[in-house]
């Protein structure tokens, strides 16, 4: 049997572990994964990954060597390979026109003439990065500006991994969808991709279709995925204000199969590279076609996350007695979510930021993400600390404000938290996952959201209705 080439450009969250994944399960393919980022390439080549997922390691480990290998060079990696997948960036762009709504194409597109500038043999070539609807059109106007010398069949195949859950989404994924021209030649590359996935994935779970209904819905399943964060989190508020609990109302709603109980967990709002980006850019693909209400319809969405990150602090700020000046503030967890390093869009740094702006002091304590916090808070001044065990980060402080699901902070000593902290003690549980009825026992004032604070104050009624006008 011949080895067929595959080359992924882009070694970041995507390309790393999915062309790890693939290259394990299909040793009858030599995948090579290219990137100009040379640290990032270095690291791959280590055990000290740049990325941090569970399992990654294990799976590099069994195919690293064999037929995984991870280069700079792009060109070398261009013309090996029959396969390409194109698994670099598409952040929103922030400057000229659509500038804050629609995405970056320019990586994309520097790789796209790349590979039409060193391809010297017909090549199918993937979307895997996350693009606008229609992106596969102006791919296939850039390939073929040489007149057609080379065959450049355009396949999308976005990618549904989890950050955090990576490696088990690629192991086994819900669908896999592989969208292509519907001509023959495309649905004969269609097959070739197929193919691969066919080698662990079930066949009913391999989803074919055209091209663009396959980059349509990576942005709609964002999307929803969002939409229903943001529809519980909308209810959180609603549930302060009239005592019912949001934990009480997302069980009984999401025992109904026609909704279902996932992604129903109130929190502080969702972060990562792609919901905010991605609805932005469904948003201004509406706006371009005229379909102003679709558009304000989506966009509603991160109003809503912004609103409960900008109320999560206000009730911080209200219920610490309307002054954050000097005051030592824990934020436990960084990480986006829970089982990564990543803290792209995380809420923590919007909460960050606003202690800071408030004249707080605010330290920073997360299992993997430190790394990731400190340079996202690089130039700031003196009042940053970062902190790798919880109760250092604790110790001397007036409130910890819990920001990642991260498990550890389920079983922490609170009661030696609690010994440890300023009184009265704050917890303000930004991802509702502690036991708030036990941490109240213990002392603290506890925050839940979407559900009536547990308090050690008498006068919280008429603290409360005379707040600072949040
Ligand atoms: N992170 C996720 O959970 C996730 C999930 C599904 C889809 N996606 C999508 O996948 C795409 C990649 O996301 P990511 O999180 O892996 O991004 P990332 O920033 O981690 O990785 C992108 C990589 O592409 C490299 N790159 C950029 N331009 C290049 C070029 N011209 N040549 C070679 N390498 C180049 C960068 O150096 C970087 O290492 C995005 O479109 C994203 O929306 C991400």
């Amino acid at each position: 049997m011949t080895t067929k080439h595959i080359a992924c450009i882009g070694a970041g969250y995507v390309g790393g572990p999915t062309m790890a994944v693939i290259a394990m399960k299909c040793p009858q393919y030599r995948v090579t994964v290219a990137d100009t980022n040379t640290s990032r390439i270095a690291a791959w080549l280590t055990d000290a990954l740049p990325i941090y997922e569970p399992g990654l390691l294990e799976v590099v480990q069994a195919a690293r060597g064999r037929n995984l290998f991870f280069t700079t060079d792009i060109a070398g990696a261009i013309r090996e390979a029959e396969i390409i997948f194109v698994s670099v960036n598409t952040p929103t762009k922030t400057f000229g026109d659509g500038a804050g709504k629609a995405a970056d194409l320019q990586y994309w597109e520097k790789v796209a003439r790349e590979i039409l500038r060193e391809a010297r043999t017909d090549k199918i070539v993937i979307e895997k990065s996350t693009l606008p609807v229609k992106t596969a059109q102006i791919m296939e106007t850039i390939l073929n500006a040489e007149g057609g010398r080379l065959h450049f069949e355009v396949i999308s195949n976005p990618e549904f991994l989890a950050e955090g859950t990576a490696v088990r989404d690629l192991l086994h994924p819900n669908r896999v969808l592989i969208g292509s021209r519907e001509t023959t030649r495309g649905l004969i590359a269609r097959q070739e991709i197929v193919d691969i996935y066919a080698n662990w994935v079930p066949a009913g779970r391999i989803v074919t279709s055209n091209v663009w209904s396959a980059e349509l819905s990576k942005l709609v399943a964002n999307a929803f995925l969002a939409q229903r964060i943001s529809s519980i989190n909308s209810i959180s508020a609603l549930c302060e204000k009239t005592d019912a609990n949001i934990r009480e109302v997302a069980h009984a709603v999401g025992m109904d199969e026609r909704i279902g109980n996932r992604f129903l967990n109130a929190s502080v709002g969702f972060g990562g590279s792609c919901f905010k980006k991605d609805i932005l850019n469904l948003v201004y693909i509406c706006e371009s076609y005229g379909l102003s209400e679709i558009a304000r319809y989506w966009e509603a969405v991160l109003t809503m996350n912004e609103y409960q990150e900008q109320r999560f602090v206000r009730t911080m700020i209200r219920e610490m007695f309307n002054t954050m000046v000097g005051k030592r503030i824990a934020l436990f967890g960084f990480a986006f979510k829970a089982d990564t390093s990543d803290t792209r869009e995380s809420p923590a740094i919007y909460v960050g930021r606003k202690l800071l702006e408030e004249k707080a002091v605010v330290v920073i304590t997360d299992p993997r993400a430190l790394e990731n916090a400190r340079l996202d808070f690089a130039g700031v001044d003196g009042r940053i600390h970062f902190a790798e065990d919880p109760y250092d980060a604790a110790r001397g402080a007036h409130a910890v404000a819990l920001l990642t699901e991260w498990e550890l902070y389920r079983s922490l000593s609170w009661e030696d938290i609690y010994q440890s902290m300023e009184k009265p003690a704050f917890v303000f549980d930004g991802r509702n996952i502690l036991d708030h009825k036990r941490l109240h026992e213990i002392g603290f004032n506890v925050y839940p959201l979407g559900a009536p604070p547990l308090t050690h104050f008498h006068d919280r009624g008429a603290r409360r209705g005379g707040s600072s006008g949040y």
